[in-house]
């Protein structure tokens, strides 16, 4: 393990001065400086861990305070060897604690994912994510920080396209959701598909048996900001668990539309059945985003979320990314956090995203 002070990775970024503070009531946003994309949190005793797209390696960043990371330590929990199917674009890893063991999990592709002319042309129009995969990290102990993480493996997508897989905990059993594409080269639309683990590495579905249970079908999960509809370009993913401990029902937050751009927002998916390999027992708010750009506060952008607690467990936390302009593109996502509640039917109330709480 590499151990550092996340302060000085960040000294090339201009900061603002942002009062360092325990009191959650005033705090400002985003609560790390610089850019990150895809953030993670998950909260084990009263410690926060934190994780983030960095691209050529996994991070794991230590808080005991939610909304400020910029002095929070810093481990180095993977930096992946060259060669490998996973060792560039490593995107979006998560951290989950299962049945007391501790496991990274990650999108990773193995060259900068540039596919030659011959296998481009496969794909109605051009795929250059075509070689993204999911794969998994072990930790070898207790504590998330200091644990050293081996490579367990790719995780079974049957050789197709795979982003932002995540686990889903159903009394069923372990489930991974991720991004899919219809088959090997349909490329876009970006689904959300579903298959059954036995463990934390190993997918048991086969591919007829791998279910999609999103497809951005809604034109708000498909309009690229300031461009015409397009549905090649439409995308469902970022899917992450949430569960409202008061009535135990079980949502899919997922992220809809294009990262890139303004339009980038939340979407819902409700678990209604016991079964969920059966795309029946979802149920999708097409109403539109539960949580989407507010140009009052120069809020755009916002999505691929993932949700903590506070340390007492009673406030529940929202950690996402977000664009401060309209035009920065990927380059200028940063990471932000806000309490949240809960609407009469049980779903989550979400806030608009700003700045200074
Ligand atoms: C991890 O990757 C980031 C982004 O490339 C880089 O800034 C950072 O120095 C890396 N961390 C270590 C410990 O190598
Ligand atoms: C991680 O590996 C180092 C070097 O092999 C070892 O000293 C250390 O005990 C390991 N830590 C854990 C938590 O397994
Ligand atoms: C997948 O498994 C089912 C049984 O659950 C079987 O009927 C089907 O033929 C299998 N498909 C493939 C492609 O192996
Ligand atoms: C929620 O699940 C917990 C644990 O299984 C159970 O104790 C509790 O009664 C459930 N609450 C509701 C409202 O179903
Ligand atoms: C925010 O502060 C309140 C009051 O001090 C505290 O109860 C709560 O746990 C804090 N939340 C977080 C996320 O730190």
């Amino acid at each position: 393990m590499l151990f550092f002070r996340i302060g000085p990775i960040l000294a090339s970024v201009t900061s603002v001065a942002v009062a360092q503070s325990n009191n959650n009531a005033t705090y400002t946003n985003p609560i790390l400086d610089g850019v990150g994309a895809d953030p993670w949190v998950i909260k084990d005793g009263n410690t926060y861990y934190m994780t983030y797209t960095t691209g050529t390696n996994i991070t794991i960043l230590k808080s005991n305070t939610l909304t400020d990371w910029n002095n929070a330590d810093a481990a180095l929990a993977f930096n992946p060897p060259y060669g490998f199917p996973y060792s560039t674009d490593l995107w979006a890893p998560e951290l989950h604690k299962i049945d007391g063991k501790w496991f990274v999990i990650f999108t990773a592709d193995p060259n900068y994912d540039s596919p030659p002319p011959e296998i481009d042309a496969f794909c109605p129009f051009n795929c250059p994510a075509v070689y993204h995969r999911m794969f998994v990290l072990e930790g070898s102990g207790s504590d998330p920080f200091t644990s050293n993480y081996t490579m367990k493996g790719e995780l079974n997508t049957f050789d197709q396209f795979a982003i932002d897989g995540t686990y889903f905990q159903h009394a069923t059993g372990l489930y991974h959701v991720y991004s899919c594409w219809y088959d090997s080269f349909s490329s876009w639309p970006a689904n959300l598909c579903v298959t059954k683990m036995s463990d934390p590495w190993t997918v048991t579905s086969n591919v007829t048996e791998r279910q999609v249970i999103s497809a951005p079908t809604n034109p708000w999960e498909q309009t690229p900001y300031g461009r015409a509809l397009n549905y090649r370009l439409a995308s469902n993913e970022g899917p992450q668990q949430l569960t409202n401990p008061r009535t135990n029902q079980t949502f899919i937050i997922y992220s809809a539309a294009r990262s890139d751009n303004r339009n980038y927002c939340l979407g819902q998916l409700e678990l209604i059945g016991n079964d969920p390999m059966n795309p029946q027992d979802w149920r999708k708010n097409n109403d539109g985003c539960v949580f989407y750009q507010n140009p009052l506060e120069h809020a755009y952008g916002v999505g691929h979320a993932s949700f903590t607690t506070s340390p007492d467990g009673r406030e529940n936390w929202i950690i996402y990314h977000g664009l401060s302009t309209t035009s920065t593109g990927w380059g200028g996502r940063t990471i932000r956090a806000q309490k949240f509640g809960w609407n009469e039917d049980g779903s989550p109330s979400f806030p608009r995203p700003g700045y200074e709480h």
